[in-house]
């Protein structure tokens, strides 16, 4: 055997084993829930019944569940990339449909974090491909609040800003969505809210920017 094939393969063995650590992680944690809860994973398999969705970024270092204290089966979770809600994107839209035509959340929250590489990859100028497609959105934001975002000298500041403008922008797009409208036409009680979550402090700050219902923003 050669020896770039020795170390192809040794190569192939690390990368399977970081595979098994996940296996184990996971025997480890279903025991874990078996062992406090019996009925845990039975009760699961019945039904879910999550009260929220989440509209979040794909950001590894923002975990939605984790970061609000809640179980699976508590909270229906859609994320891409610096936390969209674009009109026209099939996903987003299947997923805000059924969240509130079936399984009838009362909340959708539209959590953006401080530091977002989606956010800052919107505005630095250099091309990468598709997600810069993507991330289009956001520089509208900026756009329509040029002013505001020129009174920052300090460019992370002014980029938390933007991820705040992003956030009350998709939350305006989730309110105004068709889905959103006939629900609150049923009388289905529903409200949108925008919140941002700090990397360095593990903390939300809600926006205060919570829509409840038709024109009715608070
Ligand atoms: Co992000």
């Amino acid at each position: 055997m050669r020896e770039g094939q020795k170390l192809q393969i040794s190569a192939t063995m690390k990368l399977l084993r970081m595979l098994d650590q996940l296996k184990q992680n996971n025997r480890a944690w279903a025991e874990g829930k078996l062992a406090a809860d019996p009925g845990f994973f039975q009760r699961l398999v019945a039904q879910q019944q999550p009260e929220y969705l989440w509209i979040g970024c794909s950001d590894s270092r923002v975990p939605a569940n984790e970061i609000v204290g809640l179980a699976p089966g508590e909270l229906f979770v859609h994320r891409n990339v610096a936390n969209l809600a674009p009109p026209q994107d099939a996903n987003y839209l299947s997923v805000l449909q059924f969240a509130i035509d079936v399984l009838k959340v009362k909340h959708v929250l539209v959590v953006g974090h401080y530091g977002c590489g989606g956010v800052a990859a919107a505005m630095d100028g250099r091309r990468r491909g598709l997600v810069d497609h993507w991330l289009h959105p956001i520089r509208e934001v900026a756009h329509d609040h040029k002013a505001e975002l020129a009174t920052f000298a300090d460019e992370r500041e002014r980029l938390n800003r933007l991820c705040e403008l992003n956030v009350i922008r998709q939350v305006k797009n989730v309110a105004t969505d068709v889905f959103v409208e006939e629900a609150w036409a049923r009388g289905q009680p529903l409200s949108v809210h925008g919140w941002v979550y700090s990397l360095s402090t593990g903390l939300i700050t809600d926006l205060g920017v919570t829509v409840a219902g038709p024109a009715s923003p608070r």
